[in-house]
């Protein structure tokens, strides 16, 4: 393994890389937070300067994304699986049906997992046969009459697709796992009745979830819900009603106030859609590299790609990890390469990335 004495560009899909400015700040507020004396780590979480550090990172959320009001904002500890149970749990009484379109591995693990407490629930969409690179054009009349809720994953990390536009229904609320695009794009949350978002791509550490979700759509339930799966009742404590990852909410802080410096959502967006521009544009003028999800649905966040020649594949990884170049292989499943190219990656960072393609190219292709 090569060994490098300053950060390198980090392609990885999750956890993936956090901004520099971020990390340097929690680097010198590591040891002293704010003259409190200790860490973030080692306060209590019933303490003041924590409940101030949970109360801005919600704050400077809801700004960054125009939550509105009626919304509840919950930091959940368990990664974004914990939800693929709890959802259901919240949503859906004894007997009773969702529909699920199926745009790759999280949406079918998200589906089974609904499916052993509700057998009911369906499949409305299956990209399986296009290796997941399709996305379905959602409308209401794709929509069961029974179904008490719309599950879609909004950008498939591991195939490299999103919903260029997102759904907007009338027939039954959206329930949208954005681990890998939200904070990307804009969005209106007011057509989604839950969103939730791992933290390990633009948010901040793993095993913490963001949940926002629409408490007027929220149904009573009669069963029981595990406590830390009670949207109500997390809420209701304000994401404390354990111990919650309070050194992960923290840098999650971290990073929104950085995007809230940076301009916020719609200043990402279009610097986001420039780098994978830049990205995908090298692709498809090659000769060497292809891109196999067709334009429209491809993701900003996550970029796929492959050699036409295969055989080149471990010489294309061996010198971009040499050229400090990491996490640019691809999912097992699939294949090839995939740069994740999330808010944190600067657009020098791409830069460097295709000026490697072209020379390996000109040197091997
Ligand atoms: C879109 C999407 N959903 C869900 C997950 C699962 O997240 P976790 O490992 O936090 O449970 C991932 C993981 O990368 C993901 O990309």
């Amino acid at each position: 393994m090569v060994k490098f004495t300053s950060r390198i560009h980090n392609f990885n899909a999750g956890p993936a890389m956090l901004p520099t400015e971020v990390m340097e700040k929690a680097q010198r507020e590591f040891l002293n937070y704010q003259g409190t004396g200790m860490s973030v780590m080692e306060m209590s979480h019933r303490a003041k300067p924590f409940q101030d550090i949970l109360d801005r990172s919600i704050h400077h959320l809801r700004s960054l994304l125009s939550i509105p009001e009626r919304y509840g904002v919950v930091y959940y500890p368990g990664g974004a699986t914990f939800q693929f149970s709890a959802i259901p749990l919240n949503y859906l009484k004894e007997g009773e049906s969702a529909d699920f379109a199926l745009t790759g591995v999280w949406a079918v693990k998200a589906k089974e997992e609904a499916k052993k407490f509700y057998p009911n629930v369906k499949t409305i969409f299956d990209g399986k046969d296009s290796k997941y690179t399709e996305i379905p054009e959602l409308t209401d009349d794709l929509v069961s009459d029974d179904a008490k809720y719309v599950y879609i994953t909004s950008n498939n990390t591991i195939y490299g697709t999103r919903y260029k536009t997102l759904p907007k229904l009338k027939k039954a609320p959206l329930i949208a796992d954005m681990t890998s695009e939200l904070l990307s794009r804009k969005l209106n949350i007011e057509d989604f009745s839950v969103i939730f978002a791992g933290a390990q791509k633009n948010i901040g550490p793993s095993g913490l979830t963001l949940v926002i979700y629409d408490k007027e759509k929220l149904p009573k339930q009669n069963h029981p819900i595990p406590n830390l799966m009670n949207f109500e009742l997390m809420e209701k404590n304000g994401s404390l009603y354990n111990t919650p990852p309070t050194y992960s909410i923290y840098m999650a802080g971290l990073v929104f106030e950085w995007l809230v410096e940076k301009g916020g959502v719609e200043v990402m967006e279009k610097e986001n859609e420039a780098k994978a521009k830049l990205l995908y544009d090298t692709i498809d003028s090659s000769s060497l590299y292809n891109a196999p999800v067709p334009v429209n649905n491809r993701s900003v966040m996550n970029a796929v790609f492959r050699l036409k020649d295969d055989s080149l594949d471990a010489k294309f990884l061996e010198g971009a990890e040499a050229a400090g170049l990491a996490g640019l292989k691809g999912y097992r499943d699939v294949g090839g390469f995939r740069a994740s190219i999330y808010n944190a990656m600067p657009k020098s960072g791409i830069e460097t990335l295709v000026s490697y393609m072209k020379e390996f190219e000109r040197s091997k292709g």
